[in-house]
């Protein structure tokens, strides 16, 4: 069973695979990280650990049974006033089978106990079917359309979180 990890230093390795593997694949709906990206990688990691540290940003990876190859990322972002914008992608091998409204689900549960956030945001590209599924799916609702940071169309999202009993974040089972 996949696993949800909070990021940790030791995932650097598995994510930069990830990432180039599946770079193709998120450039057709989502913006391309570009090459700086791939080249300043260990620096970058080490960046997001410091945000997360501060608690600015939760990031977490979807980690497959093998304990080591990262399937998703699940990140919570920009947190300011109990609220933090929900951003997050699958391998392309992995989709298609729950897993991301799994994973979702499980990252909204997380904000709501250990993160005691009080409402997510999301958005995605018009024409992005998959993504939309996964929001409604774990019950963000429309707030209206917006022009996304990749020029496209894009539609908006929110989800109030109620609090309740503490999770794991360090990792949960999906
Ligand atoms: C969006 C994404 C995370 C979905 O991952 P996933 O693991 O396949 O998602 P799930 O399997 O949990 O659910 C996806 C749902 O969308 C549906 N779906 C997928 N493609 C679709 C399409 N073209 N039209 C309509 N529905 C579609 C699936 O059928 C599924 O619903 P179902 O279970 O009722 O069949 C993944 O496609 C991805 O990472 N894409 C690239 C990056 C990205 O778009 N990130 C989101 C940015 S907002």
């Amino acid at each position: 069973m996949p696993e949800l990890q909070r990021l940790r230093a030791d995932h650097a390795p598995a994510l930069l695979a990830f990432e180039r593997e599946n770079r193709a694949w998120f450039a057709r709906t989502i913006s391309d990280r570009g090459d700086a990206y791939f080249a300043d990688f260990p620096a970058r990691h080490q960046a997001l650990l410091t945000y997360q540290d501060e608690g600015t940003d939760h990031f977490h990876v979807l980690v497959a049974d093998d304990a080591t190859t990262i399937l998703g990322r699940f990140n919570l972002l920009d947190i300011t006033d109990g609220q933090a914008e929900l951003g997050f992608r699958m391998a392309e091998s992995a989709t298609g089978r729950g897993l991301a409204t799994e994973a979702a689900q499980a990252v909204c549960h997380l904000a709501a106990t250990d993160y005691a956030l009080t409402s997510l945001r999301a958005q995605a590209n018009l024409d992005n079917l998959a993504s939309h599924a996964v929001l409604t799916r774990v019950g963000f609702t429309v707030t209206g359309e917006t022009v996304l940071r990749n020029g496209r169309a894009g539609r908006r999202y929110v989800k109030e979180l109620k609090g309740g009993a503490t999770g794991t974040a360090g990792a949960t089972g999906l």
